[in-house]
Formats: structure tokens, C-alpha cells, sequence
């Protein structure tokens, strides 16, 4: 199904979606999806430049659109975001926690065993995913508990199921999140409302400048080992494709999945499903 056809089964008029590192690959496929069924999309990311590529991709469609500054980290910026987008778009209805990601400094090879990782890059990935997801849900999801109804997305990963090799501090993280997950669908129905519900999505393997250096070769653009092991355990046989994730990301913003909270959706060609035999 292309994102036209996607688009013509989804309507958010009237609905406000924000979506933190919503200039990036995946946030930015799902801001394009979002304006194409009319929804009201505020992209909040810490280099707003980065958002100059999808407008194109936006004035073709429906919706409307604001790219504000904000550090998932930075409180204070959120806060400052989503009083604007409060000022130009009357509500907030749903979040989309997009800002994430490693970093190859946290990460192991041939020439940086686990006891060197440095501190600081595993504080970094830790911070960016899972506090990166915690303090963007406590800044726009108050404006959800103040409306009884919105929806929260995180992104959660692979790794979090099992962890792969390599990336500790990134495996941990996407674990926290998935747990976090769970921990705010509950606290949101039981003390607020149970129109507020949070969800995640675990992506499989994506080709995207995050991960383009462990699955292919800097010089030739060959997989990596790693790289063809992960595409012998997907039984679909491909990396994912960003509009691969679509159709769960609408499912879950709209109201066709109003009892489904709390969960976890693999959306990874069949990878969680492989035991390699
Ligand atoms: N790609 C995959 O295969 C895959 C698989 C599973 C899960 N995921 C998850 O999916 C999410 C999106 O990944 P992606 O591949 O689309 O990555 P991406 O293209 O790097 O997008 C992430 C965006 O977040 C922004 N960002 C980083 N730190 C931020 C901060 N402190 N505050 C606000 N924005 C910040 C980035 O800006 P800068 O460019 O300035 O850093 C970038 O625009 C991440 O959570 C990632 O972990 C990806």
C-alpha cells in the first residue's frame, strides 16, 4: 500500500500531532503521513533547519505544519514549543517520542572493548532515549491530562527485546523505554484518564544515517557481517523501508485502536518471530 492510499483511510482533521526529532528520517516520513491525513503536525526538533527537506513534501498535502525548536532534553524548550503550539494549533492530541538514537562512541568494535567505553557517551545514549521520551511525555502529555483524551507514541527497538551486540548502552535504553511504555498507560488510565493511552512501536533494522555504519561497509556500501546476519534473520529478507512504518503509527494515533494501550508493536519483517532455525 503506497502513502496515498495510506492517507485515504486516515483523517485527523482537527488533530494536532507532535512529533520531537520530527526533522529526522523516520519522525519526518511519519510528519509527511500525518499532513497527508490532514492533521495539524508540529515538528520539535533541536536543529529545525533539518525540516527544510519535508516542507516540499508538505504544501503538496492537506494539513497544516510549525517546525519549532526543542531539545528533548531541555525542558524548558519543550515547555516553550508547546506553548506555541497550543497558540497555533488550539490542542495537543498525540506525541510522537521520535528524538533517539546511539552513538558510535558507545559503541563496541575491534578497537574498543566495553571496559573503555567512556561514561559520558553511555550517559548521553541513556539520557537522549529514555529521558529524551520521559520529559517530552511530562511536558505535552499534562496538556493531555488537562483535554482527558490524547495518545502517546515511543520508539522502542529490536534491542529492547533481546539485546543485540555491540550497543549496551542502547540496549538498555530501548528496554527502559519499552518498560516506561507500559509504566505510563497504566499511571494515564488509572489516575488521569482512560482516553490517554501510550503505545509503542519497536522498529526493526532501518537503513538510516543512525545505524548506516554498522550494516555497510563506510567505502564500497557492501553489508557488513553484521549487516547480512540481521537480513538471514528477517524473514521478510530486507531492511525496513520508514513508510514500512506507517500504517501502525496511524492505527495507533487514531481512535480504530482506542482499547490497546500499553503495548508494544514489533514492526521489524518478522526478526522478533525468528529463532534462526
Ligand atoms: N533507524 C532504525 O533502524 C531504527 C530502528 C529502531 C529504532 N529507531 C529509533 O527511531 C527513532 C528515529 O530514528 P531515525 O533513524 O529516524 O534517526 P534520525 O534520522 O537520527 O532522527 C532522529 C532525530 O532526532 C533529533 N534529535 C537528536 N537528539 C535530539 C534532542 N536532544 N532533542 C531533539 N531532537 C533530537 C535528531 O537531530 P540531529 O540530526 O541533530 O541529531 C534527528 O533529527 C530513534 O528513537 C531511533 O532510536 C531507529
Amino acid at each position: 500500500m503506497n502513502l496515498e492510499e495510506l492517507t485515504r483511510l486516515y483523517d485527523f482533521t482537527g488533530r494536532s500531532v507532535v512529533i520531537t526529532g520530527g526533522a529526522g528520517i523516520l519522525g519526518g516520513e511519519m510528519a509527511c503521513a500525518l499532513v497527508g491525513c490532514n492533521a495539524s503536525v508540529a515538528i520539535v526538533d533541536r536543529d529545525p533547519a533539518l525540516a527544510d527537506r519535508l516542507i516540499q513534501r508538505f504544501e503538496v498535502n492537506r494539513g497544516r505544519y510549525l517546525v519549532a525548536y526543542g531539545d528533548v532534553l531541555k525542558k524548558e524548550t519543550l515547555e516553550e514549543a508547546a506553548r506555541r503550539i497550543v497558540a497555533e494549533f488550539g490542542r495537543i492530541d498525540c506525541l510522537i517520542n521520535c528524538a533517539g538514537g546511539n552513538d558510535p562512541r558507545a559503541t563496541t568494535n575491534s578497537g574498543q572493548s566495553f571496559f573503555d567505553l567512556p561514561e559520558e557517551a553511555l550517559r548521553f545514549v541513556l539520557d537522549l532515549n529514555l529521558l529524551g521520551t520521559m520529559i517530552p511525555s511530562q511536558v505535552f502529555g499534562k496538556y493531555m491530562v488537562g483535554q482527558h483524551e490524547g495518545v502517546i507514541l515511543n520508539i522502542s527497538s529490536m534491542n529492547a527485546i533481546r539485546a543485540l551486540t555491540r550497543i549496551p548502552a542502547y540496549s538498555a535504553a530501548k528496554a527502559s523505554v519499552s518498560n516506561f511504555t507500559q509504566w505510563l498507560a497504566v499511571h494515564m488510565a488509572q489516575e488521569y484518564s482512560p482516553n490517554i493511552r501510550v503505545n509503542a512501536v519497536a522498529p526493526g533494522f532501518f537503513l538510516t544515517e543512525q545505524n548506516r555504519f554498522l550494516l555497510t561497509d563506510k567505502g564500497s556500501g557492501a553489508l557488513t557481517d553484521r549487516g547480512k546476519k540481521i537480513l538471514d534473520h528477517t524473514p521478510a529478507g530486507r531492511f525496513g523501508e520508514p513508510e514500512d512504518l506507517l500504517g501502525a503509527v496511524l492505527w495507533l494515533l487514531s481512535p480504530m485502536s482506542r482499547f490497546v494501550t500499553g503495548v508494544v508493536l514489533p514492526i521489524d519483517g518478522g526478526f522478533s518471530a525468528y529463532a534462526g532455525v
